[in-house]
């Protein structure tokens, strides 16, 4: 981590929560938040869709950040489903993940698509948190750097600077399955993703640019993932259900 990336916590809450336990668990980080004085970092809460409106009335002047999981690429329109960066924007969120493996593999999502609702996101002025990372097949044929880097390249926006997107490294096989790569191995594919920006982009956005490291990040890992120096905050799935984890996460930044 380095000092001048305010590091980002984000929960990515996935398809669970119904509006009882997402309030509750909206007030309490809301609590939490207040009462740190100086807190340090950013945290972001990503509710399902249906539970965003309770989140933004529950967070409301806590300064916890509220997300979308998803938007479409268009701004509008003959959409049956989707929800548009525009729609998430009214309701008060000011980031979306997009290109998350689990959309990638449920919905068949490739980079063109991703790269297309990071620029819808960017347009209705949010923050996309641009999602990459390798399979466990591709991990054990050596290939994590090439298929991170090519996903990097092809889903990034022209143009898009480091205070309009985030990246996230989420290797397939480290989420929800308790196994992480090693401290170095992330340090090494941070280190590679911000050389992949700053050959996309330039060194000023790659410099500025945050990295999140996604995938069974908990309470006890958490300090020495959040040390490294090319991360720069966590996508947390699984622990992000329980305030006390989440929070415990971020309190880990030193
Ligand atoms: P887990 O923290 O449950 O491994 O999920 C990570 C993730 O996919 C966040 O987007």
């Amino acid at each position: 981590m380095v000092n001048s990336r305010t590091p980002l916590i984000a929960g990515n809450w996935k398809m669970n929560g119904l509006l009882g336990d997402g309030r509750a668990r909206a007030e309490d980080l809301a609590k939490r938040m207040q009462g740190a004085a100086n807190p340090g970092f950013e945290m972001l809460l990503c509710p399902p869709a249906t539970l965003i409106a309770g989140t933004a009335a529950a967070i409301e002047g806590s300064g916890l950040l509220l997300g979308g999981q998803d938007c479409h690429f268009n701004s509008g329109g003959a959409h049956t489903g989707d929800i548009s960066a525009a729609m998430l924007a009214d309701f008060g969120c000011s980031h979306v993940i997009v290109g998350h493996s689990e959309r990638r593999a449920d919905h068949g999502e490739g980079d063109d698509l991703v790269r297309a609702k990071a620029t819808a996101a960017i347009e209705a002025g949010l923050i996309a948190i641009i999602c990459a990372g390798e399979t466990e097949a591709q991990r054990d044929a050596g290939k994590t750097n090439d298929v991170v880097a090519a996903q990097v390249r092809g889903s990034v926006p022209d143009g898009a600077d480091g205070s309009q997107m985030v990246i996230a490294y989420e290797p397939v096989w480290a989420i929800g399955t308790g196994r992480t790569p090693t401290e170095a191995e992330v340090q090494d594919v941070h280190a590679m993703i911000r050389a992949t920006l700053a050959e996309v982009t330039n060194d000023a956005t790659a410099q500025s640019c945050r990295i999140l490291y996604g995938g069974s990040v908990k309470p006890d890992n958490a300090a020495g993932l959040l040390a490294l120096a090319d991360v720069d905050g966590g996508l947390v799935g699984g622990a992000s259900l329980a305030a006390a984890d989440f929070w415990a996460i971020a309190a880990a930044i030193g």
